[in-house]
């Protein structure tokens, strides 16, 4: 594993002056510049199929970083030192000539190569093949690649396939974007360093776990794209099956990224099958009709810009998972994610069993369990409701609720947290692949999902609807009340 911060790097970034780099990569790479992070002599080369020159892409990405950067964090003569470091090369990707152009950029082989693909997946293969064909990379390279890895197990294999004619596995960094969220990873850290919930992390001790992943915005610019894919593909795949793989693993034995690797896909080996049969009662899909979004009016899915009116497409799912193994017999993970939903929230709430003799006033049974909140965005952090007695002569033994809280930006003092791609970047340049998704993640998570999708489309049965500005069909709330339980904003 390389871990020096002073490695040289020369990043290859296709598809730069798309939404994606434009957005989070080269203020990333802004950012890691700013904090003194990228090594005197890295280099970037902005590939793009645009007819234009580096002095004007310059400019137009200085622009860009203007506008996505914080005020307080943009600094002008860091913008434009940061972009010393960037060419720009106009390239027909499919063209296996014009990578000439690039072997010629790399006059300086001694820097560790990137190639970075933020391109449609589709286009993967041939950008390897043409890179191997023109000596542009050799096995010390570096590849990163975006989500979607195909839209089902077998088009992800055609994809993997074909970045494994040229690459190999140690080579491969898959990105999902949230496991270079602070939070996240602070989920390993919650879990193994801490002995205290490591003793409780069972059947034994946690009834359900909830993972919400809430996002207000629409579809916006994105129906093409969204339409063929969904939510289910969109964010269960692969940001929420994550999150359930770090909340449920088998500590691993070190912190390689293999050891952990190998952790998750136990997880999402043992998920249960959804069969046709219990469908109804695990799985709720929806689409949102026109509502309200900050009080403001918003149209319905089939109502935004370019969209099909007949599309029964999904922008919302809720789903029962369970994992058929000793530590987590008995114990459902309910997921839930949405467009459209009254806020942008990303959370897990951990549900902890009651002590098993209640002595309390039986009125106030329902307060006995202790709960774990698990803040991944925004206000980053983490509370455990615990019980204690309530103040005063006259509250007698009355149990009162409170928080034991943990709020990194108040606790740490941080300025700031670190956007997930600014991580992302920083342990590829280091090498380090244990944010990254391995081949068979992603080719299990996409066999779970598979059956789902499966299942909808046999049935025929169209997506519920709901209000733009609530929590998803009601049918989801009526799957976990079906249970006894409520999703946590509810309770
Ligand atoms: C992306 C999805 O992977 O994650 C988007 O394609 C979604 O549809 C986004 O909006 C959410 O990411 P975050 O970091 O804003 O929660």
């Amino acid at each position: 594993m390389v871990n020096n911060i002073n490695t040289r790097c020369d990043l290859m970034l296709f598809g730069a002056l798309g939404d994606l780099a434009q957005r989070k990569l080269f203020p990333a790479l802004y950012q890691l510049d700013r904090a003194g992070l990228l090594a005197e002599g890295s280099r970037v080369l902005a590939i793009a199929r645009t007819e234009a020159d580096t002095p004007t892409v310059r400019k137009q990405l200085f622009d860009r970083l203007k506008h996505h950067v914080k005020d307080a964090e943009f600094d002008a003569d860091v913008a434009n030192s940061f972009l010393e470091r960037v060419d720009y090369q106009l390239l027909d990707f499919n063209d296996p000539d014009g990578y000439e152009a690039l072997k010629a950029w790399r006059d300086t082989p001694a820097n560790e190569l990137i190639v970075y693909m933020a391109t449609p997946p589709s286009m993967y293969g041939v950008i390897a093949r043409n890179l191997k064909a023109a000596s542009c990379c050799n096995e010390k390279t570096r590849v990163v690649v975006e989500k979607p890895i195909g839209h089902d197990l077998e088009s992800s294999k055609v994809i993997n396939d074909e970045l494994g004619a040229v690459y190999n596995e140690n080579q491969l960094f898959r990105i999902d974007h949230y496991l270079g969220k602070e939070t996240v990873q602070n989920l390993i850290a919650l879990r193994f360093a801490n002995n205290l919930f490591a003793s409780q992390w069972d059947q034994n001790h946690i009834s359900h776990v909830e993972i919400t992943v809430a996002e207000c915005v629409g579809i916006e610019g994105r129906w093409g794209y969204f339409d063929q894919a969904g939510q289910i593909r969109d964010m269960v795949q692969n940001h929420l099956l994550q999150l359930l793989c770090l909340i449920a693993m088998d500590p691993p034995a070190d912190l390689s990224a293999d050891s952990i690797r190998d952790e998750k896909v136990k997880v999402l080996k043992a998920l249960k099958q959804i069969t046709p049969d219990i469908m109804d009662r695990y799985v709720v899909r929806g689409q949102y009709t026109a509502g309200t979004s900050d009080g403001k009016p918003v149209p319905g899915y089939l109502e935004e810009e370019g969209a099909n009116k007949g599309s029964d497409t999904e922008t919302f799912v809720a789903l029962k998972a369970e994992i058929e193994n000793w530590r987590w017999s008995g114990v459902p993970f309910y997921i839930r994610t949405g467009k459209r939903l009254p806020e942008k929230l990303s959370q897990i709430i951990i549900h902890f069993k009651p002590a098993p003799h209640y002595i309390f006033d039986p009125d106030q049974k329902h307060l006995a369990n202790n709960k774990l909140i698990i803040r991944l965005q925004p206000d980053e952090g983490m509370s455990l409701k615990i019980l204690t007695k309530d103040q005063g002569l006259d509250k007698g033994m009355r149990l009162r609720q409170g928080p034991l809280e943990l709020t990194f930006s108040e606790t740490f003092e941080t300025d700031r947290i670190p956007d997930a791609y600014e991580r992302l970047l920083w342990e590829v340049m280091k090498g380090n692949q244990y944010l990254f998704v391995r081949r068979d993640e992603v080719e299990y998570a996409w066999r779970w999902v598979d059956q789902v999708i499966r299942n909808w489309k046999d049935s025929g049965e169209p997506p519920k609807r709901y209000a733009a500005g609530t929590w998803g069909p009601v049918a989801s709330i009526a799957m976990i009340t079906r249970d006894g339980r409520s999703w946590y904003e509810d309770a």
